[in-house]
């Protein structure tokens, strides 16, 4: 099987059951965002659409884009001007006041730098761009024994199946400023979450890369496998599960 293929599929509603707190969490982002009434605003990765109306309702226009169709589906149900649009073909032109991005941007490992260089292009002058993603070391003790469990499985390459892109300070930095972009802010921030549904639902949801590379009578123990190998780690004595999350928050801004 191809990477090409081992990609990560999103469904709203597992999405609404098992990872509402993404969104949910979005609130210090939003602050840095320090949306003004009637500034137009891009939600990059607006998933479906939770992040998005609260920008709305601080008075923006917003325009939401994401490369799932379920979710900008499930966007539009709430009123969302949500459109189907891939990151790396950003279609605007010095168009908004403000980028903003949560828990989106871990996704695009492709090329990092096509979907900053296409936030540049969407931002007026002096046009500032908020956002939240993984950062280095983040979700760490899940990725390894996703890993190692695979390796159980005979899957060679396994550094080339893991979908997530979880920069270091520095490294993001470089690609914002490479962008054109002044760095006000950026921050990586330990955040340990608790999981309201649990790890196996977890990885159901954000894990569907690592399961796509094993045949699909083999993914229900592999991650049966994946989530006994985490218990000594993430899972207290309530049986409450905590993922080792370390986000990379910043804002940064074109020149005038
Ligand atoms: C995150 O939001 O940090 C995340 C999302 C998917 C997989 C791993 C981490």
């Amino acid at each position: 099987m191809t990477a090409q293929r081992r990609t990560q599929e999103w469904n709203s509603s597992r999405y609404a059951e098992h990872a509402r707190f993404v969104s949910d969490l979005g609130q210090s982002v939003l602050e840095l965002l320090e949306v003004r009434a009637g500034e137009r605003i891009l939600d990059l990765g607006c998933g479906d659409g939770a992040l998005t109306e609260s920008i709305v309702l601080r008075g923006a226009q917003v325009v939401g884009v994401d490369s799932s169709p379920d979710m900008v589906q499930a966007a539009r149900l709430r009123g969302i001007d949500a459109r189907l649009v891939s990151a790396y073909r950003l279609p605007f032109d010095c168009e908004f006041d403000a980028v903003f991005s949560n828990a989106a941007l871990h996704w695009m490992k492709r090329s990092p730098d096509v979907v900053i260089h296409g936030v540049r292009r969407a931002l007026k002058p002096g046009g500032r761009f908020a956002g939240e993603m993984g950062g280095h070391g983040n979700v760490a003790a899940i990725t390894v024994a996703l890993c190692a469990t695979l390796e159980g499985y005979g899957v060679k390459n396994i550094g080339s199946v893991s979908p997530w892109y979880f920069p270091t300070c520095e490294q993001y930095r470089e690609r914002l400023e490479s962008a054109g972009f002044a760095v006000s802010w950026l921050e990586l921030i330990p955040r340990p979450t608790l999981l309201p549904t649990g790890m196996r639902p977890w990885l159901e949801t954000f894990a569907i890369p690592f399961m796509k590379a094993l045949p699909v009578d083999e993914r229900s123990q592999f991650l049966d496998e994946v989530t006994k190998r985490l218990h000594p780690v993430l899972c207290d004595f309530r049986g409450g599960w905590t993922a080792d999350y370390v986000r990379l928050r910043f804002l940064a801004r074109l020149g005038e």
